[in-house]
């Protein structure tokens, strides 16, 4: 997770766990002092008290079960466990001998047919991701037989050989998520499975999520309906060294168990049914989690967390050393010098691993301070740190990264996800394309539940629109992660012997909206989910996407500019615009949109269908002075004016979007309460000061808007003009914090410098809010039918209108002003439609009642269209996060339908909101994606109105027209397409045009 969470498991630091380690690591080595009667008293004693066999003499701990032997008196067989142990200390972790000569997976369930995807454009993730072949794919027994042209008499000694026809499909190796929490911090999140977080210590290497492992989590079929067929299972990150990480493949193995999810497990887990791995058996790789920064508050600040990693470390080498010299002597064969067991310690034994070079670390850190603390870490203890994680500030210090002991780490970074939190705050889009410029291995990763793991094709596909080349966009989901994790002889890439995971998709993975059309872990088919009557699932997948273009690697704007300013700037390059009051010329213009006088956006100019043209289209041109539309066509260019000329290459001009449901506006950082808003009063958990006189205690959002955050400026450069802002945040995400009245929105202008200019707040007062739900999962808050008894009563007029919250609440019982709820249960929307006719039959009126969330209003959307209210989908892509969201609909490919497509279907107004404010840039590829994903029943037009026309309705926003709403200049294509660059904002109310 990126942030500590609180609320989810509670803090209570034990600051003494160096006293308690130091004195029981003394305690095992005092035992060689002891008479042998009391020493072996202590040796019988320790093993049980610390739960582990391990911890006996030496050589029974790591590898093999052996009778237990008196280690005092070195017989044969003593002898030979300690020297075989010893020789095991030197060994490095490689693959098996011949290893892609392998007929037959580890892994491979009996039974399973061999599949053949014929007429597929495979990518390998070969050569830096630059490895293409076009042909077919043999997986048989788990593993890929066959890869390009496979030969008949291979094929014809294969029974009951499935055929799979890709046509000329891609087909890629199943996603590596190298960061996540599945299993761990399990969806629905409830309080009985939250096993990401220790509290107890800031050193806690002892600790493996495979002992917390969920099978049950909705996200692993979630995440293998995108492709993510393995992932590495992280601690938390509130612990400077958090614990031991396994790797899984995500499919359900037949056995159902925890452990069958390993990939490659560590011998030392004595899995019951493992065979014995033999005197030959390479050394698998181990995985451990470490983190510095802001996350480890919970035990001191930056200063204690580098003295607790070096302490431990220290420990670690000590027990190394002593192994060492235990080991020289008795491979020397001085065996009377050695007086006791073979040194070892189960606290400590995986940080020896480390530095012996056997463990793989995942460290979450961001800044340069804390990456230059890892790097003098492992440069004191030498050891390597495998994959820098988050590492907001990594492409600012690559040559720091450079001097990792052991060479440079792979970086593993989210796309777009920055600024929420300081350490976050000078994250970058290009950063990705920035390392890699650097030659610096670049990892994408989902940090799940935080990113939802299905959509990690997505963050490499955004890496590329920001100038990580297509092959190494791909790499980093699949053979980078692999590589980084030691696994790259078996995933992440597809190659002959290689584990036949693979996935088929319906485009060219990079274009936006990719879906996979099936997944394969192991060989068995994973994706379309076989239902369990054992028919066949058809799930349409693909449906307007048709063509050639779809199948190609979509273009992406050139933004060297932007690249070098962020360096320049160390991240934080101004983001205002250049603004001019010129009279300017766009040219090449291949469509134009503008609100109509009914209320709704439509394409006022298309260039129109021209054989002559390579891209077939005669483009036109638009004159915009004093900030409006003077002529849009192909007579512009005639028009005579002075103007200034922009080249629009085949761009677009179309009114700004606009985003709702996060706290843009009202935050700079979303961790950092000095730079936001601040703590207002929830009348349901605390008594309200009576200062305000105010039961309800119902604030403005508009007394609370700051203009010129990063967030809202980074949306207004991405063409998101306008903001919706309001107090309102779901139980799930605020936890203890709810604010049941959660006050009166804002709509404001996001390029806006103060709110005193001109135009830049649209409505001081959009609609009324309230948040509705269960409780969180680990605090027992307040109940649903507590709330709705508030609100009935509010509702009814039994407050004082001479009261904010009277006054709001009797508008919004009068139909004045909307009534927003954020609400997700099936359960508890029922119970509102229900309340709305109520109250409407009281009072006489009609409601503008609105749910925003609404993940399960899909199951209830006949009703909800009979009643009039409005759905403001939140988040647009559901996923069952909290139990009242449990029942999505997840759409392709695991559904046909998808919310939006339900809920458009019977009627509803919808809209589409976020949660962060950072999400607010990608406001258009959301809507595009909407579409999409809906196999060709949402227009590009019907989309567009999802984040602007129907938010206007359903908040009753007034008063934006042409002469208000900005329009935004694309180059190089339309808003939806990943080719163009949003480019300027013409302004109507400042009769002026900002460029970016
Ligand atoms: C991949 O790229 C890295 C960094 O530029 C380079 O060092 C390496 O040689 C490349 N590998 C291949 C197989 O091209
Ligand atoms: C394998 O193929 C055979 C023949 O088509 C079929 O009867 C059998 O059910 C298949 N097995 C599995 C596990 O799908």
């Amino acid at each position: 997770m990126s942030s500590p969470n609180h609320e989810l498991g509670e803090k209570s630091p034990s600051h003494r766990p160096y006293a308690l380690n130091l004195r029981q690591y003394r305690f095992s080595t005092l035992a060689i002092c002891l008479s042998i009667a009391a020493a072996t008293t202590l040796l019988v004693y320790l093993p049980i008290q610390w739960g582990l066999v391990g911890a006996l003499p030496g050589p029974n701990f790591s590898v093999r079960q052996e009778p237990y032997h008196n280690p005092f008196v070195f017989d044969a067989t003593a002898k030979g466990i300690v020297l075989s142990r010893c020789a095991e200390f030197r060994a490095t972790p490689i693959p098996p001998h011949a290893f892609h000569l392998r007929e037959k997976s580890d892994r491979y369930e009996s039974s399973t047919n061999a599949t053949l995807i014929r007429n597929g454009v495979i990518f390998t993730g070969k050569d830096n991701g630059t490895d293409i072949v076009r042909g077919d794919i043999l997986l048989d027994k788990g593993v890929i037989r066959g890869l390009g042209k496979i030969s008949r008499r291979v094929l014809d000694s294969i029974e009951n050989l499935a055929t799979v026809d890709a046509k000329g499909g891609w087909v890629t190796p199943g996603l590596v998520d190298l960061h996540t929490h599945l299993g761990v911090l399990s969806t629905p999140i409830l309080a009985g499975a939250i096993d990401f977080n220790s509290a107890k210590g800031p050193i806690l290497p002892y600790l493996r999520t495979i002992d917390g492992l969920n099978t049950h989590d909705a996200a692993y079929e979630l995440a293998m309906a995108g492709g993510v067929t393995s992932a590495q299972i992280l601690p938390g990150s509130s612990n400077a060294i958090g614990g031991q990480a396994f790797m899984i493949k995500l499919r359900k193995p037949r056995d159902r168990s925890a452990s069958s999810m390993l990939i490659e497990p560590p011998y030392n887990l004595r899995l019951p049914d493992s065979d014995d791995p033999g005197d030959d058996a390479p050394f698998r790789w181990r995985y451990l989690k470490q983190a510095c920064g802001e996350n480890l508050i919970g035990y001191g600040n930056r200063m204690d967390s580098m003295w607790s990693y070096r302490s431990a470390y220290a420990e670690a080498l000590k027990i190394k050393l002593a192994q060492d010299q235990y080991c020289a002597r008795a491979e020397e064969g001085l065996w009377d010098m050695l007086d006791g067991p073979l040194p070892d310690d189960p606290r400590w034994e995986m940080l020896v691993d480390v530095l012996r070079g056997k463990v793989k670390i995942s460290s979450h850190c961001y800044e340069a301070v804390d990456l230059d603390a890892m790097v003098r870490l492992s440069n004191e203890f030498q050891f390597n740190i495998a994959s820098i994680h988050h590492a907001s500030e990594a492409y600012l210090v690559p040559s720091l990264l450079k001097q990792m002991w052991g060479g440079v780490s792979s970086v593993a970074i989210f796309a777009t996800n920055h600024r929420y939190k300081r350490e976050a705050f000078r994250g970058s889009e290009f950063a990705a394309r920035i390392l890699a410029d650097e030659g610096i291995p670049v990892v994408m990763k989902s940090d799940h539940p935080v990113i939802n793991s299905r959509y990690l094709i997505y963050e490499a596909q955004q890496a590329h629109y920001f100038g990580l080349p297509p092959g190494l966009a791909l790499a980093a989901v699949t053979s980078t992660p692999a590589a980084t994790a030691g696994l790259s002889h078996r995933i992440g890439v597809l190659e002959e012997g290689f584990d036949a995971d693979v996935v088929l998709w319906d485009s060219h993975p990079l274009q936006l909206g990719a879906t996979p059309r099936k997944v394969w872990i192991d060989g068995i088919l994973q994706i379309p989910v076989p239902l369990k009557s054992g028919e066949e699932n058809h799930v349409q997948i693909g449906r307007g996407k048709e063509g050639d273009k779809w199948q190609q690697v979509p273009d992406t704007p050139n933004w060297d500019l932007e690249r070098n300013l962020t360096i320049a700037w160390e991240g934080l390059p101004p983001l205002e615009g250049r603004n001019t009051e010129k009279t300017i010329l766009f040219t090449n213009v291949k469509e134009v949109w503008q609100s109509s006088l009914n209320g709704r956006t439509a394409r006022i100019f298309a260039a129109r269908q021209n054989s002559g043209r390579a891209d077939n289209s005669e483009l036109g041109s638009v004159l915009v002075g004093e900030g409006k539309i003077i002529c849009a066509g192909y007579a512009c260019a005639n028009v005579r004016i002075d103007a200034v000329t922009k080249d629009l290459c085949g761009g677009s001009i179309s009114p700004g979007l606009m985003t709702f449901g996060s706290p843009i506006g009202l935050e700079e950082i979303a961790s950092e309460p000095s730079t936001a808003d601040g703590k207002s009063y929830d009348a349901f958990s605390q008594d309200v000061p009576r200062i305000m006189g105010d039961s309800g205690a119902v604030v403005r959002a508009m007394d609370g808007l700051m203009f010129g955050t990063r967030n809202a400026l980074t949306a207004y450069r991405s063409g998101v003009t306008l903001a919706i802002s309001s107090l309102a945040r779901p139980i799930y995400l605020s936890g203890p914090d709810a604010h049941i009245i959660s006050g009166l929105s804002v709509v404001f202008r996001t390029g806006a410098a103060h709110s005193m200019q001109r135009g830049a707040v649209i409505q001081e007062v959009a609609a009324l809010h309230v948040v509705m739900g269960n409780p969180y999962p680990t605090s027992r808050g307040v109940s649903v039918s507590t709330q709705i008894a508030a609100i009935r009563r509010l509702l009814y007029g039994w407050e004082s209108t001479e009261t904010e919250t009277g006054a709001w609440f009797k508008k919004a019982a009068e139909g004045v002003v909307p009534l927003v709820i954020e609400v997700d249960s099936l359960d508890i929307m029922a119970n509102l439609l229900r309340l709305k006719l109520d109250v409407e039959d009281k009072i006489g009126s009609r409601m503008r009642m609105v749910f925003s969330g609404a993940t399960e209003a899909h199951l209830l959307a006949k009703e909800i269209s009979d009643a009039d209210v409005g759905v403001i989908l939140n988040p647009i892509r559901s996923f069952p996060m909290a139990w009242d969201q449990r029942r999505i609909l997840p759409g392709p490919p695991l559904t046909n339908d998808t919310a939006l497509v339900t809920l458009l279907s019977h009627g509803v107004v919808v809209g589409l909101g976020i949660r962060s404010a950072w999400e607010a840039r990608n406001t258009r590829f959301d809507v595009k994606w909407a579409a999409l994903e809906s196999n060709g029943r949402i227009s590009d037009e019907e989309a567009y109105t999802l984040v602007t026309d129907n938010l206007v309705d359903l908040l009753g926003i007034r008063g934006i027209g042409d002469d208000m709403n900005d329009l935004v200049a694309f180059e190089g294509g339309s808003m939806f397409d990943l080719a163009s660059k949003p480019i300027a904002v013409i302004s109507p109310v400042r009769g002026s045009v900002d460029f970016f």
